[in-house]
């Protein structure tokens, strides 16, 4: 029994590995003799009502609410505007995650959209998908979320000047280094990463809105009048404002991503979204009063990271307290995307529509080491060319053609599937307003500021079509991806889950 928790289980012996070579699972495999198939990973019911709940908070908050206040003021030129944004963004992923809902007691196997498009529209959009989201909205999310870090990290140092974005990239780039080694070293690391920091996450989220209801009472309420003045955006400079915030709240289908691990789905899907995204609503908005009560808002636009001003402003000598927590919260955020990221890899691979080496997995650690080293790659890429604003806008464009496609899948069954059983049912109209929202939020910022970025992006997703009919719908292979797999092997000492049972 080397191997008796195969896959990608939390639990279990992390190093059952006896042959010190680690070589015997890779001889294996190689020679593709004497390997019963497994039955991969057992993804057991651990999920309940709060887990679920925790999921969801503890991914939609990351780096956003520390970093975006200032760059959704700059859009839109008031401080009500901004506030009713925030309101709007909670208020449409809510909505969104309402009709992710009625699709995830439908469909209880996990991967979300992918296996929604495989559902409605069969196997090239859910291709597409997996191509887009392992190459682009997975990396993206990481390196977001580490420049976040790094921005964080590197102004505790130098309070009073913007910090040398060399540096910023630098530190980003070691944090994506840490998590990358967490997540190869063992998943019970990467698990026990994740509670701790999203409990500290949690203590920041407090001490931010304790200390604005201290100011409040205290009389500074004058950020807050006249919060309507200012020049009126346009539609496009409103898009992209929604693009800034609603990257705050993304993650609000991460549930539907494990679908299969929650204990009674159909009843704890809808539930755990119910309690979570009303819940994130109410901390973001009050995290942007409390903003508004410690400076003006021409401070906070001029403010790099609007958090640790405002710890300087409120804490005194407790000051360092805000950015050791934004940087705690959005390192473990940015570990549950690479978690999530291999996780993600694995389960498209293993269908045959990703290369087969992302789905190989360590022999002695039994973590998706190829997976979340590529994802790694990609990260460190756009943490060295992009910034941060222009990845959220790159994000949030290529990410909400996606989620609209989830809206369309839905309504879309709702004709062609009639008659299954749907455990929890929206009112039509919810997914066909996300579904004209998202093609607003697609559509105005092409029309309001063309951007060769955009099209760049959608070339992109239909650029997966290319190698979708050689290498996914024909089954072609390379005689050198033999090759590159092998040595690819050798290199990482990765096996395919398949072998994995003795
Ligand atoms: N909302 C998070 C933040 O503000 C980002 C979440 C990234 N999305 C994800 N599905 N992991 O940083």
């Amino acid at each position: 029994t080397t191997y008796s928790n195969g896959g990608l289980g939390a639990e279990g012996p992390e190093t059952t590995e006896t042959d010190s070579s680690g070589t015997g699972g890779m001889r294996k495999s190689l020679e593709g003799s004497g390997s019963t198939p497994n039955d991969i990973v057992h993804l057991k019911r651990r999920v309940g009502l709060f887990s679920g709940v925790a999921l969801i908070v503890g991914t939609m908050i990351g780096s956003g609410i520390f970093v975006s206040p200032s760059g959704l003021l700059v859009r839109t030129g008031s401080v009500g505007v901004s506030f009713l944004i925030w309101l709007a963004c909670g208020m449409l992923s809510l909505l969104g995650a309402l009709a992710y809902a009625e699709l995830g007691t439908m469909n209880t196997s996990s991967g979300a959209e992918y296996a929604y498009f495989m559902d409605a529209f069969g196997a090239p959009p859910a291709f597409l998908f997996s191509w887009v989201s392992t190459l682009v909205l997975k990396p993206s999310q990481m390196a977001i979320i580490c420049l976040s870090f790094a921005q964080y990290a590197v102004e505790a140092f130098v309070s009073e000047c913007d910090p040398p974005s060399a540096v910023v990239k630098m530190v980003a780039l070691v944090a994506i280094v840490m998590i990358l080694f967490v997540n190869c070293y063992s998943v019970n690391l990467g698990m026990a990463v994740q509670n701790i920091f999203t409990a500290a996450k949690l203590v920041a989220v407090l001490i931010v809105i304790c200390g604005g209801a201290y100011k409040l009472f205290q009389g500074n309420t004058q950020h807050l009048q006249n919060a309507f003045t200012g020049p009126t955006p346009s539609l496009g400079a409103i898009a992209t404002a929604f693009y800034t915030g609603l990257w705050a709240y993304d993650g609000w289908n991460n549930l539907n991503y494990v679908t299969e691990e929650i204990r009674n789905p159909s009843k704890n899907l809808p539930r755990s979204i119910i309690i979570g995204i009303p819940l994130v609503t109410l901390c973001y908005a009050l995290i942007n009063v409390s903003y508004l009560a410690a400076m003006s808002p021409t401070e906070m636009v001029e403010s790099e990271a609007v958090a640790v001003t405002f710890g300087n402003r409120i804490l005194g000598a407790m000051a360092w307290l805000m950015p050791l927590s934004v940087t705690i919260s959005t390192f473990g955020s940015a570990n549950g995307t690479l978690f999530a990221a291999g996780r993600l890899c694995f389960a498209a691979s293993r269908e045959g529509h990703l290369l087969d080496i992302l789905s190989y997995v360590h022999v002695r650690r039994l973590t998706p080491a190829p997976g979340l080293i590529f994802h790694s790659l990609i990260a460190a890429a756009m943490v060295l060319y992009g910034t941060i604003d222009s990845l959220i806008d790159f994000f949030s464009f290529t990410a909400w053609i996606f989620y609209g496609g989830a809206m369309l899948a839905l309504l879309v069954m709702r004709y062609t599937k009639p008659n299954y059983p749907r455990p929890y049912k929206v009112p039509i109209i919810i997914p066909v307003l996300v579904l004209v929202i998202s093609s607003y939020l697609v559509v105005a910022p092409i029309i309001d500021k063309p951007q060769i970025e955009y099209l760049y992006a959608v070339f992109f997703i239909l650029a997966g079509l290319i190698f979708y009919v050689p290498f996914v719908k024909l089954g072609l292979t390379p005689k050198f991806m033999e090759k590159v797999t092998l040595f690819l092997q050798l290199l990482l000492e990765v096996v395919p889950t398949s072998t994995m049972a003795m």
